[in-house]
């Protein structure tokens, strides 16, 4: 805070890499959050060192994209499970993505345009810079050898399990993969997931492998195979209906929450989540005690609805950009 007023270009980068290095070196949550706090605040000094430009942008499918973007505190450090928020352009909100990949100094993001944020970014091209990332964020899935693994990634929740699934094969798992889509079209990144033990591709519509639900196939894969921990990854409904089939048969199964967030460090409580265990009811914050949580313990009816809370203000806004920016059907 002593940089407020006009600091120079110098000691904006010495701060910067005081902040960067203290939030690394500090187990203490609290004095992390802080130095976070200072870190956004000093965004220019930051953004002198960690540009968060787009060095590539590939379709992945319709309104989905996958974008490698440019920052050495995101791409050294990221573990799987993590995430990191994103504010694509000065005035615009902060939206939370999983860190699908890291690759030296940059990070994977892999994105579907749902509203005005997700859809603003994926009109963004090689070379753009993003107003600001922060991460990476949250804790790092639980990476050890559990024996029979199940991981199952619904829609866009395919890039979530990526890089769970392949932490967990590389910690010495025997892994199931279930992948699935409303259509062939959407099954994004199948062909990365060939080191799997199993590979399940479903389509709602059968337009390829399986006919039916990730939640169809994995009842199914449950009749022959006994796995000792799972994970689901998708949209909300999907990830409540894996959890009640693993509820039934007392399988723990972690999920990612996908909340509305705001800073993604603690403080707003817009990510604010029941968990009941046979114990206790819990208030958890997705974004630092989560995002993943074993979904049988989720109170989904709660969690859903908050989703739904600002579904007005969402289609408003999506209206009002899609009026600046002219016709997006081409995404
Ligand atoms: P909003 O203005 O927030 O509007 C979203 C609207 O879309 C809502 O009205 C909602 O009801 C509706 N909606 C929800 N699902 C669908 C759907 N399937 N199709 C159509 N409409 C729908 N998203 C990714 O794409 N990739 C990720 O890697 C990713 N990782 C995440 C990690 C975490 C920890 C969290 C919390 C979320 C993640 N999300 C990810 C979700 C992403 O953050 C949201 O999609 C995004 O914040 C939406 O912002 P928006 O402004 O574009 O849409
Ligand atoms: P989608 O609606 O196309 O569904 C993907 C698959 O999930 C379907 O093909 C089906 O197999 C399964 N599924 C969906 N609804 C189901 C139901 N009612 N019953 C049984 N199975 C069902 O998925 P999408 O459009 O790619 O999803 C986007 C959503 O995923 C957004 O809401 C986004 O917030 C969420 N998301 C979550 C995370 C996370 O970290 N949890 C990450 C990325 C995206
Ligand atoms: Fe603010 Fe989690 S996003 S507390």
């Amino acid at each position: 805070m002593m940089f407020i007023g006009r600091p120079s270009r110098l000691l904006k980068t010495i701060s910067s890499s005081f902040v960067v290095k203290a939030i690394y070196r500090t187990e203490e949550l609290q004095v992390s959050r802080y130095l976070m706090l200072f870190y956004v605040f000093d965004q220019k000094g930051v953004w002198m060192m960690y540009p968060n430009k787009i060095v590539s942008k590939k379709r992945l499918a319709k309104s989905t994209y996958e974008f490698w973007i440019e920052n050495a505190l995101v791409g050294s450090h990221a573990r799987p499970g993590q995430f990191v928020v994103v504010r694509v352009s000065e005035k615009g909100e902060r939206i939370p993505l999983t860190i699908a990949e890291t690759k030296g100094d940059l990070f994977r993001i892999v994105v579907k345009a749902i509203g005005k944020s997700t859809y603003e970014l994926c009109t963004k091209s090689v070379d753009d810079i993003l107003a600001d990332v922060v991460g990476p964020l949250g804790k790092p899935s639980e990476i050890k050898q559990y024996g029979n693994v199940l991981v199952i990634g619904g829609g866009v929740g395919i890039a979530v399990i990526l890089p769970i699934a392949k932490a967990l094969k590389k910690a010495g798992n025997n892994i199931t993969v279930i992948i699935g889509a409303k259509t062939l079209d959407e099954l994004i990144l199948k062909d990365e997931f060939m080191f799997a033990d199993k590979l399940v591709m479903a389509t709602d519509d059968g337009s390829s492998g399986y006919k039916g639900t990730v939640i169809d196939a994995m009842k199914e894969q449950i009749k022959t195979q006994k796995y000792d921990v799972a994970w689901a990854v998708g949209p909300a409904i999907m990830m409540k209906l894996a959890s009640n089939v693993a509820n039934e048969i007392n399988l723990p199964l972690w999920v990612s929450l996908n909340s509305i967030m705001i800073d993604g460090t603690g403080m707003c409580g817009g990510c604010r989540t029941l968990v009941k265990t046979q114990e206790s009811e819990e208030i958890k914050y997705v974004c630092v005690d989560g995002p993943e949580f074993d979904g049988r313990y989720v109170d989904w009816d709660s969690f859903m609805k908050r989703l739904e809370q600002y579904r007005e203000q969402e289609r408003l806004a999506l209206e009002n950009f899609i009026k600046q920016v002219g016709d997006l059907s081409w995404l």
